[in-house]
């Protein structure tokens, strides 16, 4: 698809109207503050094809699992993010006609997704015949200052006729979810009222009992004069307030629109009516503009942190940026009930919020741009979910306090019912732990491992234990009956991946126990997890004895036994026409095939990439990059990171590319459905990882930065430790900008370096380290 919006370094913009990428921008317009979000829909009416969504994070439905054959062991439902209350709605008539930008001619349109101010705005000139155009312009945001508050402006401005206008203010709770398993109406025990000043409307989920309330308020404006509504109508599930005016050619009318929204996941029931609309009248008191100064402020001390500046290459720039942006309006990591969902708040699909994404991709980028306690919150999710893991795997046969933690969740319970997945993409398990690791590495801070972790480690532990079986013909430890992160492959023997991470977990959990075995905190531990130091034993049996597969010949490891009967053909000979490959091949054709479609055995080797060496991580490189499709959003940046490592940094920076820009070009043809939001994190990775070479070694950390001979420059600033850095890297220099009142070493391409606090410079070619 040829590229449709337009590259700028700070917004995102859609010169022209058409109605055939539609669907896409309402997905790559979407905005949010955390708490909740919503697709760029149009404020006015729109008849052609469009999925309306409005999500509040933590409300959710438990659907009815709806699958061909059920499966003993298939959770009973399906959580999905609730498409909520429609608050931006308006009907707009102009001399007794509609605006519906589906039908209406348009000129002049332009769309500027603002990611520096978080404001969404539209301009453009509606024809009406008889040679009368009308002038629009919309703006609107959900504050990141104050996260219960949304808010719009909408003017009209006859250009050259004088026009009778009439214009109705919606606040709509008749709303249904697209992918409803069957058909069902997921809000129940609507609710509306209404005064002089504010509208209200309220909504029960059915099941869940999650309970919110809309407050709007409503008001006009022309030449600086109030308009006041002639009439409000009100359903239970919708009001409209309506305006009626004449306007004179040139004379505009504004309409601004504040809401409130407020549920019964951070408030007490009884008090929801009334704190909804306390909200909103402080907020109507501050008044839009203050409001919006408020969370542009915000979003500035957002990008202080999180920003990223990369010289000579404005594609780059900008994706990067809408990366950052899309990710810190998905999740600021306030409340540790909530998570990232893959879609975040721009679409329905993958429904329940947590996936294995969250640890393998998400976390690195809030640990280092937002800090430990962002982070914290992260784990804390899984902590608290513990005893759900226990029950999941206990409902599928595990014993003893094994904890298997659900593929796809919203409160800890599995959500997912494809058996090759929900049973047997185990690895999951694996990420949730290498987490922990991860965040205690980096942090250099134990105090939660203790706390928190170990706890969680020997439920993942005691699951591996009892996963793994003992094949007498091989006299080793194997998995049987896995799916790896390559989808493109269910049920296989001895995924290398899994069977790896596997191993790592039993490991790290005995090395961990071990050290803190007569910690003050470790009998409270053993009472709460019923742990002995026997369970090791048959742990270590199981370390020393993993079966690994591994090809001689080749010198590569196999992502799983019998992977070299496939027929071997790389993706380069494939037609075009057939890719992505899940669009166009039966799923049978799939998984018959040799190709991949994300990091499986790479994953394995980013993860733990200090226990290879270069050249067996080149060798797997080169067998398995060449057979990847990339058709997970969640390929390219391990791709990417594993050439930086390589130094084949042009192959980098063309995966970078792809992971960056997969929702602004489109790359896998399915953004119109929402954005890939825990990708975006690991285009965040691509950079700062890859390029920048960030990892943790001998306790400090490194850098070894290179530099795409495309990009002049590359800056940007990570947390670590107390200490913030500010990384420029140029082509033939690195300086470090240490905030911090101490001096902090570090390892620069291997080689120690002592920080001072204030601008460290070196001279070294990044182009060619
Ligand atoms: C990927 C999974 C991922 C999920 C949600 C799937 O396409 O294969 O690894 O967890 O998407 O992002």
């Amino acid at each position: 698809m040829k590229r449709y919006l337009s590259i700028d370094p700070w917004n995102i913009v859609e010169g022209g109207f058409d109605p055939r990428h539609h669907r896409l921008s309402e997905s790559i317009f979407s905005i949010g503050n955390g708490k909740m979000g919503m697709r760029g829909n149009f404020e006015e009416q729109y008849s052609g094809p469009s999925l309306q969504g409005n999500y509040l994070a933590g409300i959710y439905y438990p659907d009815k699992t709806r699958v061909g054959w059920w499966k003993n062991g298939y959770p009973e439902y399906f959580a999905k993010v609730l498409n909520a209350v429609h608050w931006v709605g308006l009907e707009v008539m102009v001399d007794g006609q509609p605006i519906d930008l589906y039908k209406n001619d348009i000129s002049r349109y332009k769309a500027v997704l603002d990611m520096k101010k978080g404001l969404l705005q539209r301009e453009f000139v509606v024809k009406l015949g008889e040679g009368k155009d009308l002038k629009i312009c919309t703006e609107r945001f959900y504050s990141m200052a104050d996260d219960e508050i949304g808010a719009m402006k909408y003017e009209i401005t006859p250009l050259n006729f004088d026009a009778k206008v009439e214009l109705i203010s919606l606040l709509d709770f008749d709303v249904v979810n697209n992918d409803a398993n069957y058909d069902e109406r997921f809000w129940t025990e609507h609710d509306s009222s209404f005064d002089a000043y504010i509208d209200a409307v309220k909504a029960v989920t059915h099941k869940t009992r999650f309970e919110v309330w809309c407050h709007g308020h409503t008001s006009l404006q022309t030449g600086g004069q109030p308009v006041t509504s002639q009439d409000v109508a009100a359903t239970s599930t919708c009001i409209r307030r309506q305006y009626s005016l004449g306007l004179t050619r040139g004379q505009s009318v504004c309409l601004t629109k504040v809401v409130s929204i407020v549920s019964s996941f951070y408030y007490a029931r009884d008090l929801l009516g009334s704190t909804g609309r306390k909200v909103l009248e402080e907020a109507v008191h501050l008044g839009y503009e203050t409001l919006l100064d408020r969370h542009v402020q915000a979003w500035a001390q957002k990008w202080e942190e999180h920003d990223i500046r990369i010289e000579g290459d404005a594609s780059a720039q900008q994706a990067i940026r809408y990366n950052i942006f899309m990710l810190n309006q998905t999740y600021t990591g306030k409340d540790a009930r909530l998570n990232i969902g893959p879609k975040g708040f721009t679409g329905e699909k993958y429904g329940g919020s947590t996936y294995w994404d969250t640890e393998a991709y998400c976390l690195p980028f809030y640990l280092s741009t937002t800090g430990a306690t962002v982070a914290k919150n992260l784990l804390l999710y899984r902590y608290h979910h513990l005893p759900k893991a226990i029950e999941n795997a206990e409902k599928l046969g595990f014993t003893r306090g094994a904890a298997l933690y659900p593929m796809v969740t919203m409160n800890g319970e599995e959500c997912h019912n494809e058996w090759e997945i929900t049973f047997e993409e185990i690895h999951r398990n694996g990420a949730i732990a290498f987490a922990i690791y991860y965040y205690t590495r980096y942090t250099g801070d134990e105090t939660y491992l203790i706390s928190h972790g170990l706890e969680v480690l020997i439920g993942i532990a005691r699951f591996w234990a009892q996963r793994f079986s003992f094949s007498k013909k091989k006299g080793q430890f194997v998995l049987l009956g896995v799916t790896g992160p390559n989808e493109y492959e269910n049920n296989v023997n001895n995924n290398w991946y899994t069977n790896y991470i596997a191993r790592w977990c039993l490991s790290y959990t005995v090395q961990m126990l071990e050290k803190y075995r007569e910690h003050e905190h470790f009998e409270a531990l053993k009472a709460r997890s019923g742990f002995d130091f026997q369970e090791t034993n048959y742990w270590k049996e199981i370390i020393d004895r993993v079966y690994l597969p591994y090809d001689e010949k080749k010198g590569i490891f196999l992502q799983q036994e019998g992977f070299l009967d496939k027929e071997l053909i790389p993706v380069s000979e494939l037609p075009e026409s057939e890719l992505p490959l899940v669009q166009h091949w039966s799923w049978d054709r799939i998984l018959r095939s040799c190709f991949i479609k994300q990091a499986d055995v790479l994953q394995g080797l980013y993860f733990f990439e200090e226990d290879f060496d270069k050249e067996t991580i080149e060798r797997n490189f080169d067998f398995y990059e060449p057979m990847t499709v990339h058709e997970s959003s969640l390929s390219p940046c391990v791709h990417s990171i594993l050439a930086c490592r390589l130094q084949r940094i042009d192959k980098a920076y063309q995966l970078f590319l792809r992971t960056s820009r997969l929702d602004l070009d489109n790359i896998n043809h399915d953004t119109e459905d929402g954005c890939h939001i825990t990708s975006m994190a690991g285009t965040w990775m691509s950079v700062v990882i890859g390029f920048g070479g960030m990892k943790i070694k001998d306790n400090a950390l490194s850098l070894s930065p290179v530099l795409p001979h495309q990009w002049r420059g590359l800056s940007f600033r990570i947390q670590f430790r107390n200490h913030l850095l500010e990384i420029n890297i140029t082509p033939d220099r690195c300086s470090i900008h240490l905030q911090s009142d101490k001096p902090l070493d570090i390892l620069l391409y291997g080689k120690k370096a002592t920080l001072q606090p204030g601008v460290n410079s070196f001279s070294f070619s990044t182009t060619k380290p």
